[in-house]
């Protein structure tokens, strides 16, 4: 299997949570004869700081011309004063609109390792599998017009959807929902905004294609609770650009840490594979960054783009028996664990040795 990546490790923990991912890649080209090759390029701060755009051109290029991107996250506080065109922020959207991909997976699992350490209850989290589907390319992010007003103290964004693009997005939804656990919970504000009930209408006019998928609506608001009451009772959940951007934030808090959540973005020319989390500046340089997130946006990046669905397996496995042995980053060491915390880097390693162990072990059952 070959598979060109281009690996765009931006700003603060980008850089360093983005070598995990890679090594684990590495260590899986290793393990199983593939050929990954590894293109790095600028995106964010650092670029605008060595080319004075968030998006040079010749990442796009770099970016469009591989088999995946994997990305690490952008921001730094330096630009907050910047217009949203300007800001490292900016050199993210760009890249999502360049490569075209319209469907953003993001799940979100409890691990019972962690179950102790949540500030939920197990009984609340225990066994929760949640995948939110997040329209990428519409809703406010991109609408028209948009403006700030400095003299008349007047802003304006614009929250605007049609038919096709809730159609496309709502279609990977239902095939999810169909290869899972056969429930769709489509999040809107019907009860005020008019695209929401364009949202509503077109999911529902769809769903009837997907008889064997159990549709649902909820409002935005009330959802927000529910994920947090009862994060059971949700399968696939399809979203807006801002909705879902807000509520996978909050499952966060379901599988214990921002920074163990990975995401896949489909239906474009190419793949982009980011974590969740962003740059946290609070954290960077300590090596007190979780890698996991990254690395699980790894497994991904083998499931959707390379079609190595048990190497993901592996990856995510290995993941597993981390966490099952008690190591532990600064961000998921709570609850009075005993035991030290890992850094980043003992964290990659950690994955990269239960990876291999489990990988030779079904390499010599195999050979029996
Ligand atoms: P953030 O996700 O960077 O951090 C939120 C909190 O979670 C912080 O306390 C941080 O320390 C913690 N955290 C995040 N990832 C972690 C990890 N891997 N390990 C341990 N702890 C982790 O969100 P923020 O602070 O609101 O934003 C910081 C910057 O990141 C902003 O410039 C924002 O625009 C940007 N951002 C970028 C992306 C992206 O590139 N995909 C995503 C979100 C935010
Ligand atoms: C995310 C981030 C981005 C978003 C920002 C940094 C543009 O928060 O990927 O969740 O809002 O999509
Ligand atoms: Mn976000």
């Amino acid at each position: 299997m070959q598979l060109k990546i281009a690996v765009l490790p931006g700003d603060g923990i980008g850089p360093e949570v983005t070598a995990e991912a890679v090594s684990i890649l590495k260590a899986v080209a290793e393990l199983g004869g593939h050929t990954f090759t590894f293109t790095e390029a600028l995106i964010g701060g650092i670029a605008i700081t060595e080319t004075g755009s968030p998006l040079p051109q010749s990442t796009v290029d770099t970016a469009l011309f591989s088999d995946a991107v994997l990305l690490g996250a952008v921001g730094d506080n330096k630009f907050n004063a910047l217009p949203p065109s300007e800001r490292p922020e900016a050199g993210l959207l760009q890249i999502r609109q360049a490569l075209g991909g319209f469907a953003n997976l993001r799940p979100s699992v409890a691990y019972k390792a962690l179950s102790a350490s949540s500030p939920l209850k197990p009984e609340v989290t225990d066994g929760a599998d949640i995948l939110f589907v997040r329209e990428l390319l519409g809703g406010l992010y991109f609408g028209q017009p948009r403006w700030w007003n400095r003299e008349s103290n007047e802003a304006i964004n614009t929250m605007r959807y049609t038919r096709d693009e809730i159609v496309r997005v709502a279609r990977i939804a239902f095939e999810l929902a169909a290869s899972r656990r056969g429930k769709l919970t489509s999040v809107d504000k019907a009860n005020v905004l008019e695209v929401s009930q364009l949202w509503r209408a077109t999911v529902t006019d769809l769903g009837r294609n997907y008889p064997a998928v159990t549709l649902e609506h909820q409002l935005v608001d009330s959802m927000a609770m529910h994920l947090m009451n009862t994060p059971r009772n949700f399968d696939v959940v399809l979203t807006e650009n801002l909705f879902g951007d807000i509520l996978s934030d909050e499952a966060a808090v379901i599988t214990g840490s921002l920074g163990l959540l990975p995401s896949a973005t489909i239906g474009g020319a190419v793949n982009l594979y980011e974590p969740v989390h962003g740059s946290a500046p609070d954290i960077a340089g300590t090596g007190k960054a979780n890698p996991l997130g990254a690395i699980l946006t790894a497994a991904m990046v083998l499931r959707h783009s390379a079609k190595l669905e048990l190497d993901a397996q592996a990856i995510e496995a290995a993941v597993n028996i981390v966490l099952a042995a008690g190591h532990r980053t600064a961000d998921i060491a709570r609850g009075g664990e005993a035991g030290t915390t890992v850094t980043t880097k003992q964290m990659g390693r950690l994955v990269h040795q239960a990876l291999a162990q489990s990988i030779d072990r079904s390499q010599s059952m195999h050979a029996v």
